[in-house]
């Protein structure tokens, strides 16, 4: 074993977005993308009326033969929308499970790529600890423990100082975090959740804590007592989940066991209560949707029940942004005898934005070569990147990239660090490509089936 750290490359690490410019004009080489110039720009188009929401309950095909960038873009589109939209990717063979419906897995993708940016006012009290003076009495039950009955507690900001008289809810999580005089809380009224914030900037000598995993915050001003705005994000699917596990979904058992076992699937009703809750959350400005992306790769491994689902689902309300991806010409949609383009129904096909994906000249090939040896740290001699370039061209682009590590392996037992002509040959040799291994299979079936 090396003890060097194991650091996995993904076929897609070097993208980093569309590579535009200001006006939407692809550059050739940019945001670790080459070429493929219109798709690109098309994609940018995406881009845009997915920010400005025009794209909602919309869906995009990226169509085009193997190793011509389909998912390169797609996950070049994540990239450009950032991380606050939601990005969900799932391959069609990914539907097929044997414990949850196919139906249930697309619908769960589907609501994962819808976000939730949730707005919410509470009455908090915020102030550093100026007294915390906990009353302890016996346990009820057990005389040789103490319990906390109640608790003075004084509160103060920059301009302010209040006392109160405290429940043992509160004086208990105050004890049981290790809050003390010197501190900044936060005390959600309603809730009485208690949060530290940090210890006072004033205090923080004091109690000595110069440096550690406390953070110093300056003590707040203002009132004691004070509505303050609080924003989180979250996703359809994890709502649903939240409204499942308070309305006992999961049985008695997990219940009694705290179980956390997965659940297999979520109840229409309680999905549509979520959908209402959200809606009414919305309507009084407390809540915004933010549709998000389901990116749907190896679209031709639906079959028609999937199909006409995700048509449904395209159809409603609170529908997330589909982009499809397809290497296939005319083929049957799976579960059917129809012949059909990309193996998808024609009422799906009539309402796709169609992205085209060309193959790539030497040209191109050699700089997507480049990318991905710098980016899996492998040195090319010039003559090695003209062969890796020619079989690229020739025989297919994700097999010259699939030949570099095993190549740039073959250099180290050498001693060499930089990959020679030699090396590419070695691995070619060795290494089939699809076509080579259909034919080669072709040739043996005889043998192999006996
Ligand atoms: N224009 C490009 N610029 C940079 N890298 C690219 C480009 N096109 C493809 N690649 C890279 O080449 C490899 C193959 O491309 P990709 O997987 O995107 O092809 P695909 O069209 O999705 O193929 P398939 O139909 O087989 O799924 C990936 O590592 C990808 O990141
Ligand atoms: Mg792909």
């Amino acid at each position: 074993m090396s003890s060097k750290a194991f650091i996995r490359i993904g076929a897609h690490s070097h993208v980093h977005g569309l590579g535009l410019d200001e006006k939407g004009k692809a550059k050739f080489k940019a945001g670790g993308l080459v070429g493929q110039i219109k798709a690109r720009e098309a994609a940018g188009l995406v881009v845009e009326l997915i920010r400005q929401g025009k794209m909602a309950g919309r869906a995009v095909l990226l169509a085009g033969p193997p190793g011509t960038g389909k998912t390169a873009i797609a996950i070049a589109i994540a990239r450009e929308l950032g991380s606050d939209v939601p990005f969900v990717q799932l391959s069609g063979s990914e539907i097929y499970s044997t414990e949850v419906k196919k139906t249930e897995v697309l619908m769960r993708a589907l609501r994962k790529a819808i976000g939730v940016r949730i707005r919410e006012k509470r009455w908090v009290l915020e102030g550093e600890i100026a007294e915390f003076e906990p009353h302890f009495v016996p346990h009820p039950y057990n005389p040789y423990q103490k319990v906390v009955e109640k608790a003075k507690l004084t509160l103060r900001t920059k301009d302010q100082r209040v006392t109160y008289t405290i429940g043992p809810d509160v004086a208990e999580q105050m004890i049981s975090r290790g809050v003390k005089k010197g501190m900044v809380i936060m005390i959600d009224k309603e809730s009485a959740r208690v949060s530290l914030l940090g210890i006072s900037e004033e205090s923080a000598k004091e109690l000595g804590y110069d440096i550690g995993r406390i953070p110093k915050v300056p003590v707040p001003t203002g009132p004691v007592e004070k509505e303050r705005e609080f924003v989180y994000t979250t996703t359809l699917d994890e709502l649903d989940e939240l409204f499942h596990k308070q309305s006992g979904g999961g049985g008695l058992m997990s219940f009694l066991f705290g179980a956390t076992e997965e659940r297999k699937e979520i109840d229409p009703e309680i999905r549509a209560r979520v959908d209402s809750w959200v809606k009414d959350q919305v309507e009084k400005g407390r809540a915004e949707i933010i549709p998000g992306v389901l990116f749907l790769d190896e679209i031709h491994m639906l079959d028609i029940e999937a199909f006409s689902f995700l048509n449904r689902a395209l159809e409603s309300e609170l529908a997330p942004i589909v982009i499809m991806a397809s290497n296939r010409g005319k083929t049957k949609i799976r579960g059917t005898d129809i012949v059909s383009p990309h193996g998808m129904p024609l009422d799906l096909l009539d309402r796709l934005l169609i992205i085209p994906t060309h193959p790539y000249n030497a040209d191109e090939v050699k700089e997507i070569l480049k990318i991905r040896a710098g980016e899996e740290g492998v040195k090319l001699e010039d003559a090695a990147l003209e062969l890796l370039t020619k079989f690229g061209t020739e025989i297919s682009l994700r097999y010259a990239v699939q030949l570099m590590a095993p190549a740039a392996e073959r250099a180290q037992y050498f001693g060499r660090d930089t990959v020679t002509v030699e090396d590419v040959e070695a691995v070619r040799d060795r290494f089939a490509s699809i076509e080579e291994s259909i034919e080669h299979l072709a040739k043996w079936e005889e043998k192999f089936m006996k």
